[in-house]
């Protein structure tokens, strides 16, 4: 059955390839055969300190990679988010329903805080809270996420029933999928996820085969395998790539030496950073020519923002009615 389904992206820089198995790669899937809303959430990006001169290229970069990786604005909705003010709108709304104890719980809030410390601001607490609004908007019903979001997702089933309770039933219930990859490890330190703000944790989709082959090399593993001992979390992160990334025998190869004992992380490591250059390669250069057609990009974004509006306005009549708002 054809489902509604939303997801999103912050605009921070660049993309890598965690963001892509665990989420885009699944986006580009699910276009195919359900209704699909993607936006560059920028809204969210801004509840951390950023440059402003810096964020229209941000927002286009994460445009372009996106499409470059296969959203195809043709079968999905692609928009920013702060194009589709609705957004901010049901954001506020649901603040009025959400209990604060449930946002102090929050993981993604309580390690955000933890690295920038100065300056918490409040955008920052009720990040999940326009979250819940991005999704139930749309009154999505499937979210195709990292391991990371689904505490968030869990959070905006809670917001729908709480509001459904309160002001009669009108969202629907939403539920996370996770792809098979769904929390790939940061490269310099296998115990935290690969993210944007550990630096050479990650390979972004844009990275030359020379860079991916550096940071797979540097990567972080152990001394080899030893009898009884589980296998390390740098290691099984490296199968993790394999298996997303190089052909079954490939990996069937390396799994059955690392089982006998007669792996060598090295070639392991050299055969990965070819199989990642490989599948990268096609998605850089569609990045490289998407960029040049910024007009192409903008006039797919605007169409996305009237096509998702659309719903956006009908969505908030029916909650404001349902409120009390006249
Ligand atoms: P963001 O921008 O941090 O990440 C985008 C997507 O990439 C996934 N991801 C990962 N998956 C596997 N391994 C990793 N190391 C990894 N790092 C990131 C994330 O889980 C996410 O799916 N709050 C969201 C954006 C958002 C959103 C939404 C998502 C805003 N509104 C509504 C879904 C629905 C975020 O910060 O994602």
């Amino acid at each position: 059955m054809a489902r509604r389904v939303f997801s999103g992206i912050q605009p921070t820089g660049l993309v890598h390839i965690g963001n892509y198995l665990g989420a885009i790669k699944q986006w580009v899937d699910l276009q195919y055969d359900h209704e699909c809303f993607f936006s560059i959430v920028d809204y969210h990006a801004i509840t951390v300190p950023y440059d402003p001169k810096q964020m229209p290229k941000n927002t286009f970069d994460a445009a372009v990679v996106n499409m470059a990786a296969g959203l195809d604005p043709n079968k999905s909705t692609i928009f920013i988010q702060s194009h589709v003010p609705q957004h901010t709108e049901l954001a506020w709304l649901l603040n009025t329903i959400t209990p604060m104890g449930r946002l102090s719980h929050m993981t993604q809030f309580k390690e955000k805080s933890r690295m920038f410390r100065e300056g918490i601001n409040a955008g920052l607490f009720n990040y999940p809270i326009l979250q819940a609004a991005d999704i139930l908007l749309y009154k999505a019903t499937l979210v195709p996420v990292g391991e990371d979001q689904v505490q968030h997702i869990e959070l905006t089933r809670d917001i729908a029933r709480k509001f459904n309770t309160t002001f009669g039933e009108t969202f629907p219930e939403v539920e996370p999928r996770l792809s098979e990859a769904p929390r790939i490890m940061a490269l310099s330190d296998p115990t935290k996820k690969m993210s944007k703000s550990i630096p050479g944790s990650y390979i972004a989709l844009t990275d030359s085969p020379e860079k991916i082959k550096e940071q797979i090399m540097k990567s972080v593993t152990d001394s080899g395998p030893q009898k009884d001992v589980p296998m390390g979390a740098g290691i099984a992160n490296l199968f993790m790539l394999m298996q997303e990334f190089s052909p079954p025998d490939v990996y069937q190869r390396f799994r059955s030496q690392y089982d006998e004992g007669t792996i060598k992380y090295s070639e392991l490591k050299k055969t990965l950073a070819e199989d990642i250059a490989n599948a990268l390669t096609p998605i850089r250069e569609a990045a490289q020519n998407l960029a040049k057609r910024p007009d192409y990009v903008y006039d797919s974004l605007r169409e996305g923002a009237h096509k998702a509006q659309s719903i956006a306005k009908r969505t908030m009549a029916e909650v404001k009615l349902r409120m009390g708002l006249i």
